[in-house]
């Protein structure tokens, strides 16, 4: 077991979202485990990064929807540093299928569903084992599209709903035990998520429909996700924080947001 640093894993650490949470984080003077699943160059970039701030950083491979992977991996975490006390689901499971219900074949629609809901369920009944003997703090990564409806995003709008239902339970459970579990849900963010769906129509209409005149960087993200792990925030349990550049505001919402 080792150093004193507090320790916060995020899945999906080495690209967007997750990437630039993981460098906030390292910033915040946290030992940050960057997880995984198949690129292990962008990972240890990150991990790099982190390290040339003065923090510490390692990178874990593990297919976040597998179980035995995730039981490798966080025992493997509590068995070098002896805790987790930050837990960031973020990984991008599984890229959504886009149509309307008719266009839709059921194994795309429930693979997505499924995929997004094993990337959390695993990890936080892992993870959520070994905080509860000395709290911690949990953040699930959503989707504004979980609000609004149309242009197609039928099961990624579903499957983030289910997540953020997923989350206040745990919040619920997790709180006798000093654990405190929200959800940060972005809105339209630059990564390579999107990266083919952003042209710059796209992102012209979907700067034009939010408040602030602009997509989100990851970086948008990354810090309102930190400042939710905060041990100051430690009376904010079971919150959805929408961080979508202001486009709930707009009457109707937007209806194209990743
Ligand atoms: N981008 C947006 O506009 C947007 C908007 C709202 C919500 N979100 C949410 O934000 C999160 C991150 O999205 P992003 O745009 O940053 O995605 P991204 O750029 O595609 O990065 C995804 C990361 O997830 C990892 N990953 C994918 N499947 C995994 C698995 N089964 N196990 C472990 N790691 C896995 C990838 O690992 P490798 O690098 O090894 O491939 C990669 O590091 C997602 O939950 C997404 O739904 C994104």
């Amino acid at each position: 077991m080792s150093g004193s640093r507090e320790v916060a894993l995020v899945t999906g650490g080495g690209r967007g979202i997750g990437a630039a949470t993981a460098r906030e984080l390292g910033r915040r003077g946290y030992h940050v485990v960057i997880n995984f699943r198949g690129n292990a160059d962008a990972a240890r970039a990150v991990a790099l990064e982190i390290e040339a701030v003065g923090a510490t950083a390692e990178c874990v491979q593990a297919d976040v929807c597998d179980p035995a992977q995730v039981e490798r991996m966080v025992d493997g975490v509590l068995a070098d540093r002896g805790h987790i006390d930050v837990l960031v689901c973020n990984a991008n499971t599984v890229a959504p299928p886009f149509g309307p219900l008719a266009s839709l074949a059921w194994k795309d629609f429930i693979d997505k569903v499924s995929g997004e809901l094993a990337g959390a369920f695993f990890v936080t009944q892992r993870v959520l084992a070994a905080m509860r003997h000395r709290g911690g703090r949990i953040v699930y990564v959503s989707s504004s599209a979980a609000d609004y409806v149309g242009s197609g995003r039928l099961s990624h709008s579903t499957a983030k709903s289910a997540l953020n239902t997923f989350s206040r339970h745990v919040a619920a459970e997790a709180a006798a035990h000093g654990v405190t579990v929200n959800t940060v849900a972005p809105g339209a963010v630059r990564t390579e998520a999107t990266a083919a769906i952003f042209t710059p129509e796209r992102e012209k209409h979907l700067a034009a429909h939010s408040v602030l005149g602009r997509v989100l960087e990851p970086e948008d993200i990354a810090v309102v996700i930190a400042q939710t792990v905060d041990a100051g925030m430690r009376g904010v349990t079971g919150a959805l924080i929408r961080v979508d550049a202001g486009f709930g505001v707009l009457v109707g919402g937007p209806s194209s947001t990743a």
